[in-house]
């Protein structure tokens, strides 16, 4: 049964996490368009803590078992972790903006800084479709080739731990995106 073994796959599962973290971002993009800020910083925050908890899935186990196998792997590792950083400290930077403009809501240049925070979040979006792209076609695809089944299982296991380790302030809908 070869689609239940797809299924079975840490690659297919963090695919998939990655189009779920795209359509948050989707959500968010049009929260800001229509300037709707409570929205947006609402969808922002949950974006963040998706990726956060992503990221931290490829770095503490994902990227260890394909470069423990493949050394030629590292390079690309490093320049994904590189990319990893930019994402959390311009997320981190977008909230910031975003924190404030929910205390003082109606100020005369609000209008500029959600501007500012989406040029940010479109930035972040260009680089995290490549970024997308290069695990996918890369990483994930040794993942699926260079460790035996019972280690991909494992890695799956560890995978989906990390990926509902859900921050107490979203219930299990919000995280799930399904409000
Ligand atoms: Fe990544
Ligand atoms: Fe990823």
């Amino acid at each position: 049964m070869p689609n239940q073994i797809l299924m079975l796959q840490a690659r297919q599962r963090l695919s998939d996490d990655h189009l779920a973290v795209n359509e948050v971002m989707e959500q968010l993009l049009t929260a800001l368009d229509n300037n709707d800020v409570q929205a947006s910083y609402f969808k922002l925050d949950l974006l963040w803590a998706r990726l956060a908890v992503h990221i931290r899935a490829e770095h503490l186990h994902l990227f260890p078992a394909v470069t423990s196998r493949l050394s030629e792997a590292q390079v690309i590792v490093e320049s994904l972790r590189a990319d990893h950083d930019f994402f959390m400290r311009e997320l981190a930077r977008a909230i910031g903006i975003l924190r404030e403009l929910i205390k003082t809501i109606t100020r005369a240049g609000d209008d500029l800084k959600l501007a500012a925070v989406g040029d940010a979040v479109r930035e972040i979006e260009k680089r995290l479709a490549t970024h997308n792209e290069i695990e996918e076609s890369q990483i994930y695809r040794w993942s699926s080739t260079i460790l035996t089944e019972p280690e991909q299982l494992e890695l799956l296991a560890r995978i989906n731990a990390e990926l509902e380790n859900r921050p107490p302030r979203f219930s299990e809908e919000a995280w799930a995106n399904s409000l």
